[in-house]
């Protein structure tokens, strides 16, 4: 497993990391063994957020690991706050609330990370900068991110919040790439080429801001996992096709794509399979050439000018 800084925060964090989405639909002692897989394998980071299954995921989390002060400091916890039932909240009362219940069920004084969950065109940023400063001066929140935000949004919140944004994460994988599509496809009269993130991958490079790819294997919007599935052939042919010359499966080298790009993106994988995740952790010490990346990301059906 490699190791990598989160945005300059000091934080040294497996570049796969576990997201704990789906964790509220396993009994107590299977996800005990889907974490200390995770642990073998090498990842030290847990993705988190107070909605997870209803609040369920962080709970089952902590009880299936037995989670205690010694036990705390092995690994690195991210949640997140900020969405409600048909609405966004990021009020200080709100996203305060929801830590407090985070670390309740969680088990925990603190977390390392805290990301806004998702923009809220009401937010008031510098009542979110007076938040932020109440929570990391009772010390329950270490470092501060977001998640499906845009430069400008960053931007508005950078203004007034006094800590460092360390991390967005967002949604990318080989089949969602539009992060990626429009700095390849600039100025062509193509749909690849119009702009939906206010070029958020280059500007997270230069802000040193780590992204994090959340459904790896998904495309569309939990519309279903792509490997394996008779809707993408070409894609499937190749991702076998590379997997083969590296002994490795096809989910590995779908994540290795994912770890190839310099602007070091930290994956997060969703399995709650056994096998599953041991295969896809080992993208981790995979490189795949700068011919295989595009061969890949051409077999997902994107032009090149
Ligand atoms: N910030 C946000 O807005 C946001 C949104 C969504 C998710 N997230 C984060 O991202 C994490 C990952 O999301 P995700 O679970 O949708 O990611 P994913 O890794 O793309 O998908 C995992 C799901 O796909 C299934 N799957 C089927 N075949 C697979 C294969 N060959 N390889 C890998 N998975 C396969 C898995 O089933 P098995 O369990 O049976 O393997 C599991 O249900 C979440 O846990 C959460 O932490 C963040």
């Amino acid at each position: 497993m490699k190791y990598m800084e989160l945005g300059k925060s000091g934080l040294e964090v497996s570049n796969i990391a576990l997201g704990c989405m789906r964790i509220s639909d396993l009994e107590e002692k299977d996800a005990a063994k889907v974490i200390n897989n995770a642990i073998e394998a090498g990842i030290n980071f847990f993705d988190h957020a107070d909605i997870y299954g209803g609040g369920k995921s962080e709970e089952v989390f902590a009880n299936a690991i037995g989670m205690n002060p010694s036990v705390r400091e092995t690994m690195y916890l991210q949640t997140k706050a900020g969405i409600r039932e048909g609405f966004f909240d990021f009020s200080k009362e709100h996203i305060i609330e929801a830590v407090d219940g985070s670390l309740r069920r969680l088990k925990t004084d603190y977390v390392d990370v805290l990301l806004l969950h998702r923009p809220d065109t009401l937010v008031e940023p510098e009542e979110v900068a007076e938040t932020f400063n109440i929570l990391k001066k009772s010390g329950k929140v270490n470092h501060f991110g977001v998640s499906n935000q845009n430069p400008m949004q960053i931007e508005l919140l950078k203004k007034y919040v006094e800590q460092d944004l360390i991390v967005n994460q967002l949604q990318y994988g080989v089949m969602h790439t539009g992060m990626i599509d429009k700095g390849l496809q600039v100025n062509m009269k193509w749909d690849g080429s119009i702009d939906r993130d206010g070029s958020i991958l280059d500007y997270s490079r230069l802000n040193d801001m780590t992204i994090q790819a959340w459904s790896p294997f998904q495309y569309g919007l939990f519309e279903g996992v792509f490997i394996d599935n008779d809707k993408f052939p070409e894609v499937n042919t190749k991702l076998q096709e590379i997997a083969e010359t590296k002994g490795v499966n096809k989910s590995a080298i779908a994540v290795a794509w994912i770890l190839r790009h310099p602007a070091k993106i930290q994956t997060i994988i969703g399995t709650m399979n056994l096998e599953r995740l041991t295969n896809i952790a080992k993208a981790s010490d995979i490189e795949i050439s700068r011919e295989e990346w595009y061969e890949i990301y051409r077999a997902a059906g994107n032009e090149l000018p």
